[in-house]
């Protein structure tokens, strides 16, 4: 009997005791009939947040809030910010009437509340995200969630935005002692475009730029270059907000302290436990960080100094010190004449302030130039989301920042006298050498047209001139005057952003009649020859291979489509040539050509270290992921594969020859298509043998792409004796018997922190390769797979390769019947 008795009342001790000893057993939720009371905390389920009563530091206020359980104690929200408790002797409970979650002190005061609609059951639960939620015990419908009235502290997943109708904002505490609002506030601000701004009162005193497609892209290098953490922007009808990933195995939290938005990250080092700051914007160490350091129309620049707009002079003659240049700049010739003035275009920036902006997301650059001229007080207009959408600053506009790379393209106006003079004389070359090359395309157009008949001596004539040398900077600069003249040429004849159709007789003389040495490789739509234009600058002229299936003025249009897109991971289309029978574009030159010419040869191959090769996949993947999602064209490539992929002086990838079955007259709104164009090996099982397509065969591509770009190796390489293998299938085999390292190219010297990397990397490589389109990802998702060390990947299925038929040396053509289609195959090499 007695043993009995015992029994209870020693779990009962038990309890007690380890309560009060472990904190991990306490509860994290609280129900009708248990409030919470100090000196009890809620402690989330897997221990990482505690809730509670906490005091700072002398004082006799207390707050109710939510910190982290590893010490030192971080708050991270705070419910009554502005209504301390004066004693800790108050209570959290749930009101038994209205289900709302009410904070009363000891006198019976409500100093805080959370409205929520009735509830059967209610519960308030401390996740372990670090949400405390008001739900129905019984159903996953949340009321009431502390994400959505954040204090200063964003976390890892929580969504910051337009939320539930209203726009969430951080405010940083008072001072480190009063958890108060201060009068630094931080949202996601939608004047017209979302961006981040921090402001101080009605002034803002640090923008992150408006976002980018869906990146979010601020041009402060802190900001953009940690790699700890990724943003997303969702939108939806009623939502878009942002939210971050982690990448790290370790804790981070983003906080708005004082004025600063700041990155810190749990070191957990045995020795010293303690927060790290990892970046802070603005930083005085970045003076551009500093909303419109250097005023109207003023750029700060890359190395943080202050300079104009071509244009435009310093408003007070005076030394650029920090302090002055507030002023800004003026223009040069006061003079804008209206209906006759021209655009002038400044690559890689953060665009300028976007308060006075108007935005059309439904028109392109062309038509946004001949609004922009047509608007007297527009002074400058620019793309967004890469491509489609059109902004027009009205007015004066402030905060320009001059990126090394990245950014975005504004065009801004200025008088028409401006073409010949400017300051500076680099640029002052340029232009003259752009008028010259103007000068030049139009004084050979009409020559041309002349003596056409005798076209072929002439060209002979036109001897390839070496005579200037550029560096790549000043012929980019040249190339983007070329660009801004032919914009401004075309706006006056009323087609605005006319493609540079170039005469032929331009590209005979820069290739020299199209040498066998300027020769610069072979594809399935044509040959590409590298050419120097008069001025020096360097270009790549593709002669397409076979004739379109166009008319003119529909391969004309194509190819002003496709000369829109633009995006740092493609390579840039700058004009076209129609000559009789022969199309030919005109692309930027790319320095390190082709992906295939460095990775396949085992002398090159060891340029390209890990991390290199993992940028490239990155590159690869977001030029991919713009032409199927971002780009209004939605553009299937259809032909990825190494020697499509091109690599710029600093070895950054740009996918080249997208759009082309476009050209060639087969749109992409059609599923199937009777003529295959693609190379074996990297073309998806349904593609190379029913003729279907989808974003998902590209998907497919990209997969085979990623594992040659790690293994080193063509995708069809045999490897192994008996049976003989393939790369996909060598991978495959390598990965089901667990020693997928193997793959790795033996050139790449062996890291082991890149281990985990690598071993995603092949495994989104093998996911996007699998058999079915369907269980393939979408390029997006591919991103945040190889973006994400800590996401739980899907086991890969047997990938899509056919038998043997990766094949290197095929046919230039081959054609078979099946199921009813046609095939050609066409080996572009
Ligand atoms: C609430 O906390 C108690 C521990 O006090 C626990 O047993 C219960 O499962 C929790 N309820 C929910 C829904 O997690
Ligand atoms: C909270 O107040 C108590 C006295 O009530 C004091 O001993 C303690 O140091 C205070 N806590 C902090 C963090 O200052
Ligand atoms: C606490 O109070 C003492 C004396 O009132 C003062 O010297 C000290 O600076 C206070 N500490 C904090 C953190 O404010
Ligand atoms: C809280 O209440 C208890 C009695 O319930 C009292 O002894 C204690 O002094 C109170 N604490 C404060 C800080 O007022
Ligand atoms: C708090 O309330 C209790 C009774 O509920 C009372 O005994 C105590 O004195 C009160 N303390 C204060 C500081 O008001
Ligand atoms: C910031 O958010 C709070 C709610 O958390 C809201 O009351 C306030 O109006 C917001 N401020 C601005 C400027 O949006
Ligand atoms: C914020 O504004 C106040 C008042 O205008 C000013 O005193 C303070 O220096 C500003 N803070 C920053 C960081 O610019
Ligand atoms: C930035 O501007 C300063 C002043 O005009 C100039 O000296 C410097 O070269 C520029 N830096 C870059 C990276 O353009
Ligand atoms: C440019 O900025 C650097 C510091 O970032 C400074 O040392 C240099 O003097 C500045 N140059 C000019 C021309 O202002
Ligand atoms: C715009 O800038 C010019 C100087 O270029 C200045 O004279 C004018 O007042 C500015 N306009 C506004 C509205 O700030
Ligand atoms: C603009 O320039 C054109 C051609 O030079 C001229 O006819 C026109 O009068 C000018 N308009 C203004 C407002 O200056
Ligand atoms: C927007 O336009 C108004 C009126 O011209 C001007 O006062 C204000 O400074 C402009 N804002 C920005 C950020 O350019």
């Amino acid at each position: 009997m007695k043993k009995w008795q015992l029994a209870p009342l020693l779990s009962l001790l038990l309890q007690t005791f380890f309560s009060l000893l472990s904190p991990s057993l306490s509860r994290d939720n609280i129900t009708l009939g248990s409030p919470l009371a100090y000196p009890d905390t809620l402690v989330s389920s897997r221990n990482t947040f505690a809730l509670g009563f906490f005091n700072t530091s002398n004082s006799s206020r207390w707050y109710l809030g939510i910190w982290y359980t590893i010490t030192p104690q971080i708050v991270i929200w705070v419910a009554n910010r502005k209504n301390p408790m004066p004693d800790p002797n108050g209570s959290l409970y749930i009101n038994s009437d209205s289900s709302n979650l009410q904070l009363k002190t000891n006198s019976s005061d409500v100093l805080w509340q959370a409205s929520s609609s009735s509830m059967v059951d209610p519960i308030a639960q401390l996740y372990d995200t670090g949400n405390f939620v008001l739900r129905e015990k019984n159903a996953n419908k949340i009321t009431w969630q502390s994400f959505d009235y954040p204090t200063n502290t964003l976390l890892p997943d929580m969504p910051f935005g337009w939320i539930a109708g209203q726009n969430l904002n951080l405010t940083s505490w008072t001072d480190s002692d009063n958890p108060a609002p201060s009068n630094y506030m931080i949202k996601l601000d939608q004047t017209v475009w979302p961006e981040i701004i921090i402001w101080n009162g009605s002034k803002p005193i640090f923008r992150t730029g408006p976002l980018d497609g869906y990146e979010l892209s601020s041009g402060s290098p802190q900001f953009d270059n940690n790699k700890e953490l990724t943003f997303e922007y969702v939108s939806s009808q009623n939502e878009a907000y942002i939210k971050y990933m982690s990448t790290s195995s370790q804790k981070l939290r983003l906080v708005l302290e004082h004025s600063n938005f700041r990155m810190y990250r749990f070191d957990d080092a045995e020795t010293e436990q303690k927060w790290d700051l990892d970046w802070s914007v603005p930083d005085l160490k970045y003076p551009c960080d500093k909303y419109a350091i250097c005023g109207e129309f003023g750029v700060c620049n890359s190395s943080n100094n202050c300079t104009c707009l071509t244009g435009f002079v310093p408003t007070h003659e005076m030394d650029w010190k920090d302090s002055e240049t507030s002023q800004g700049c003026k223009r040069r010739d006061d003079q804008l004449n209206c209906t006759n003035d021209r655009f002038l275009s400044i690559s890689n920036v953060k665009l300028p302030d976007t308060t006075n902006t108007t935005v059309d997301r439904t028109i392109k650059l062309k038509e946004c130039q001949r609004r922009c001229l047509k608007n007297c007080s527009c002074y400058a207009y620019s793309n967004i989301n890469r491509g489609i959408g059109c902004a027009m600053w009205m007015g004066n506009f402030t905060d320009i920042r001059k990126l090394d790379q990245g950014g975005s393209t504004l065009y801004y106006r200025v008088a028409r006298s401006e073409l010949h003079g400017t300051n500076n004389l680099a640029k002052k070359n340029a232009a003259v050498i752009a008028t010259s090359a103007i000068l030049g395309l139009l004084f050979l157009a009409s020559v041309a047209y002349l003596v056409h008949k005798k076209f072929k001596q002439k060209a002979e004539l036109l001897a390839y001139s070496e005579r200037h040398s550029h560096t790549s900077q000043e012929s980019s600069q040249t190339l983007s005057m070329i660009r801004s003249c032919i914009l401004e040429e075309g706006s006056r004849k009323g087609n605005a952003f006319n493609l540079p159709i170039v005469d032929v007789d331009v590209l005979l003389a820069a290739t020299g009649n199209f040498a066998l040495e300027n020769k610069l490789g072979e594809g399935g739509f044509g040959t590409v020859f590298r050419g120097r234009l008069e001025g020096g600058e360097r270009i790549a002229v593709k002669r397409l291979s076979y004739s379109s299936t166009q008319g003119l003025s529909e391969f004309k249009n194509e190819v002003i489509l496709i000369a829109e897109l633009q995006h740092n991971n493609l390579v840039q289309l700058l004009g076209c040539c129609i000559a009789g029978e022969e199309r030919m574009l005109i692309y930027e030159y790319m320095e390190n050509k082709s992906l295939d010419t460095i990775i396949f040869d085992k002398s090159k191959s060891s340029q390209l270290d890990w991390p290199k090769r993992f940028e490239i996949i990155m590159g690869i993947a977001r030029g991919i992921l713009y032409l199927h999602q971002d780009s209004r064209l939605r553009i299937i490539h259809r032909d990825l594969k190494a020697s499509n992929v091109l690599l710029d002086e600093n070895m950054n990838p740009k996918i080249s020859d997208f759009g082309i079955a476009r050209i060639f007259g087969r749109h992409d709104n059609d599923s199937v298509t009777n003529r295959v164009v693609g190379t074996y090996g990297y073309m998806s099982p349904e593609y190379a043998m029913y003729g279907v397509f989808s974003i998902k065969s590209d998907v497919f591509s990209f997969g085979v792409l990623v594992l040659e770009i790690i293994s080193g190796d063509k995708c069809s390489g045999i490897f192994g004796v008996e049976p003989k293998l393939n790369l996909l299938s060598y991978a495959w085999t390598l990965w089901n018997n667990g020693n997928v390292l193997n793959l790795l190219d033996s050139s790449i010297s062996k890291n082991s922190n890149d281990e985990s990397e690598i071993i995603r990397c092949i495994q989104v490589g093998l996911l996007c390769a699998q058999d079915r389109p369907e269980d393939r990802p979408h390029m997006s998702e591919a991103m945040l797979m190889l973006n994400s060390p800590n996401m739980i990947l899907p086991l890969p299925k047997q990938p899509g390769y056919i038998g043997d038929r990766c094949m290197d040396n095929m046919e230039s053509s081959t054609s078979y019947m099946s199921h009813d289609t046609s095939i050609t195959i066409l080996e572009p090499r």
